[in-house]
């Protein structure tokens, strides 16, 4: 691909559950390098579109083309392969695994060597490479500030806590893009300072394209380059954070249909 084509393009996706529209041709692009937000109220369509993203759900309709390759027909494993990572809107760790094994869990399907062939030549190869593996979980853990829960059980962790091992987690196979649905949600505001850092550091100083769904607006506002806003399962704006912030259509799906200037009477959670 080239510089200025974009990492990531969603081409006209729906997405249907029987009755249930949960995505009408939405379509949007992520640049290379890029912070994008995905904002909307509850039930718009935002888990829904990364899981059309990541491959959990295949669209009914359109595409998804990711490093200029239609992913649209791939696996999630075979997604994740190519550069696309992700964490759950809902945790996902082993409880009863430390803090290590459950980021090295992440990196699995990256060794080369499995049991058989690394029964070969072990002593070259394979070896080198778990060595390699394991510096990068390490570099990983340092750099997301959990050096002293490392050993841990995952399951014992305050909630902040386990939010960050997931995002180590995804990280750990160190995705061209990474997916984020609702990485702060349920944090204290500490607790989403130090994740909106880690984010920004992702995307400037580790270079991975961020997809971010979140309900708190300042950070949205604060850190994005780029937000989509879905409603109903579809694309009402999007724009710089400014625009959106401005746009009246985005204001009246948040507000619910009498546009006043009274936030959260009458409409929706903010998400
Ligand atoms: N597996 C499913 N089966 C049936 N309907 C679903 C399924 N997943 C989502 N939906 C429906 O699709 C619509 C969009 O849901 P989705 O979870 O994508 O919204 P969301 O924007 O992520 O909401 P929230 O902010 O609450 O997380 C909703 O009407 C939801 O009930
Ligand atoms: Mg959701």
């Amino acid at each position: 691909m080239t510089e200025d084509q974009p990492i990531l393009e969603v081409r006209d996706v729906s997405l249907q559950f029987g009755g249930v529209r949960a995505l009408s041709d939405v379509s949007f692009s992520v640049g290379r390098g890029a912070l994008f937000a995905i904002i909307g109220p509850n039930g718009a369509g935002k888990t829904s579109m990364m899981n059309c993203i990541s491959g959990r759900y295949t669209p009914t309709k359109g595409r998804v083309v990711f490093k200029g390759r239609d992913v649209t027909d791939l696996k999630p494993n075979q997604r994740a392969e190519r550069g696309i990572g992700r964490t759950f809107q809902n945790l996902a760790l082993f409880g009863h695994m430390s803090v290590l094994d459950n980021i090295m869990v992440g990196r699995h399907h990256l060794l080369k060597n499995n049991f058989l062939t690394g029964a070969l030549y072990w002593i070259g190869g394979a070896q080198k490479e778990e060595l390699a593996h394991r510096r990068t979980v390490e570099d990983i853990i340092d750099f997301l500030e959990i050096t002293h829960i490392r050993k841990a059980m995952a399951g014992t962790l305050s909630y902040g806590l386990r939010k960050r091992v997931e995002l180590a987690r995804a990280v750990a196979l160190k995705p061209d893009l990474i997916l984020l649905d609702e990485p702060m949600a349920g944090m204290n505001l500490e607790e989403k300072e130090d994740m909106a850092r880690f984010i920004i550091d992702l995307n400037e100083e580790w270079g991975m394209s961020v997809i971010m769904i979140e309900h708190d607006m300042g950070v949205v506002m604060d850190i994005s380059h780029r937000v989509a806003v879905l409603d109903f399962g579809q694309k009402i704006a999007e724009g710089l954070p400014d625009e959106i912030m401005s746009n009246p259509r985005v204001k009246t799906a948040y507000l619910g249909e009498d546009d006043d200037d009274a936030p959260g009477t009458g409409g929706r959670e903010v998400a």
